[in-house]
């Protein structure tokens, strides 16, 4: 199903008609195979369509037979998230709310909508990409450890993660959820459009195409451990990375002249420059005692080729009928339960600001203040090693 949403129902119920739907049918003599149908995001525009888009899917398929795709779970460098938590007993016990102070997800884009207009104008950032790709990648981070690497055993974990999302209230909804629009800008020296003058979109629309978020899990683990998340359209570069930002020591024994260490972080960059940071503190050689901070770094290209084709390791998985890594009817629903809220205030409160910021920056500076600190969001840049790939500071 990668046609536009408004055939989704209409698509199940036809082949039901024809009774594609059915597995082990006698047909001429033999018995048919699988089979399977994969979905194409977005699975429901809120949680009541979300609720009905299943329940029609249901009524036509087994859920094992439903593959509803997230291609960032095909992404090996995310797949990578489990392998950096749940192969190494050095990360695990330093997981938790006790080391980690918070955790920053940041996935920007330096294009614009292109063609997309007609699509993306009334669905937004936070359908496009945050309902799924980014709470996607919150799970993985934050999840348990399953007990087996299986179908079921691993989206447990991720439901679990979902049903632990605090909900907000309308009174936490404006500070901590920040919304944008791209106007025009200087872009690379080149100007770009706004986006209302960007073709299929309306002349006053009110689509975001930039959101930042505040996130609180409430668990054992979590409990007080804020997730930002952020995501936009044309900002400076193209970028996706998780940093987990650990808690200051207790007591500082050394000083610092300039440049002041920050706390440590691990760095789990998506793409590009695909590889995973830690930051820590060194001593400055010389007389006196003075400590900076330095990266210990590892790139794929140390290891591999990296394929950068997502889809077509999923499409092999749901061929080989392995759905562990598609989300689940329930995972879904307990999704959109959560940012259900943040649509319906917007739609109560059309008052809510939308945030113009030029094409080519690094979204509203409203979104900065979600952060609580006064460094505001971590610059992506900054942490980049490949100097090759452009990026703007
Ligand atoms: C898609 C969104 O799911 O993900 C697009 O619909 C977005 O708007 C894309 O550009 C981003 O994917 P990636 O793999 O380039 O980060």
């Amino acid at each position: 199903l990668a046609t536009p949403p408004s055939l989704y129902e209409t698509v199940p119920l036809n082949l039901k008609g024809v009774a594609l739907n059915l597995e082990g049918m006698e047909m001429e003599g033999m018995k048919s195979g699988s089979r399977r149908i994969i979905v194409e995001k977005p699975f429901g525009y809120d949680l009541e369509s979300a609720v009905k888009m299943n329940s029609v899917l249901k009524s036509v398929f087994n859920e094992s037979q439903i593959f509803r795709i997230d291609h960032y779970l095909g992404k090996e460098t995310v797949q990578n998230i489990l392998a950096l938590r749940f192969a190494n007993s050095i990360f695990e016990p330093i997981w938790n709310r006790h080391y980690i102070e918070s955790v920053e997800i940041t996935a920007v884009e330096n294009m614009g909508i292109e063609d997309r207009g007609g699509f993306y104008d009334g669905v937004g950032a936070l359908r496009d990409m945050v309902q799924n790709h980014l709470i996607q990648l919150l799970a993985l981070v934050a999840m348990e450890p399953p007990v087996i690497f299986g179908e079921q055993e691993f989206r447990d974990e991720v439901v679990k993660v979902y049903k632990s999302l605090k909900p907000l209230s309308d009174q936490e909804i404006p500070a901590r959820v920040i919304r944008g629009q791209y106007i025009a800008g200087e872009k690379r020296g080149e100007m770009a459009k706004a986006y209302r003058e960007e073709k299929g979109v309306r002349h006053d629309s009110q689509t975001e195409t930039f959101l930042a978020m505040r996130v609180d899990i409430s668990n054992w683990r979590w409990e007080g451990v804020p997730f930002f998340i952020r995501t936009g359209k044309q900002m400076p570069t193209k970028v996706t990375e998780i940093i987990i930002h650990f808690r200051q020591t207790p007591h500082r024994l050394f000083s610092c002249r300039d440049n002041c260490p920050e706390q440590n972080q691990l760095i789990i960059r998506i793409q590009p420059n695909e590889g995973i940071v830690l930051k820590y503190d060194v001593k400055i050689p010389g007389s006196g005692f003075n400590v900076q901070q330095v990266p210990m770094e590892f790139t794929y290209d140390k290891i591999g080729e990296l394929s950068d084709d997502a889809y077509s390791r999923l499409i092999e998985e749901s061929l080989s009928g392995d759905s562990t890594l598609f989300t689940r009817s329930d995972a879904v629903e307990a999704s959109w339960n959560y940012f259900d809220k943040v649509l319906r205030f917007w739609e109560n409160h059309p008052e809510t600001p939308l945030y113009g910021y030029p094409a080519g920056s690094w979204g509203p500076l409203e979104s900065e203040q979600i952060t609580g600190s006064e460094k505001g969001w971590t610059n992506p840049c900054k942490n980049l090693t490949n100097t090759n790939l452009y990026c703007e500071l």
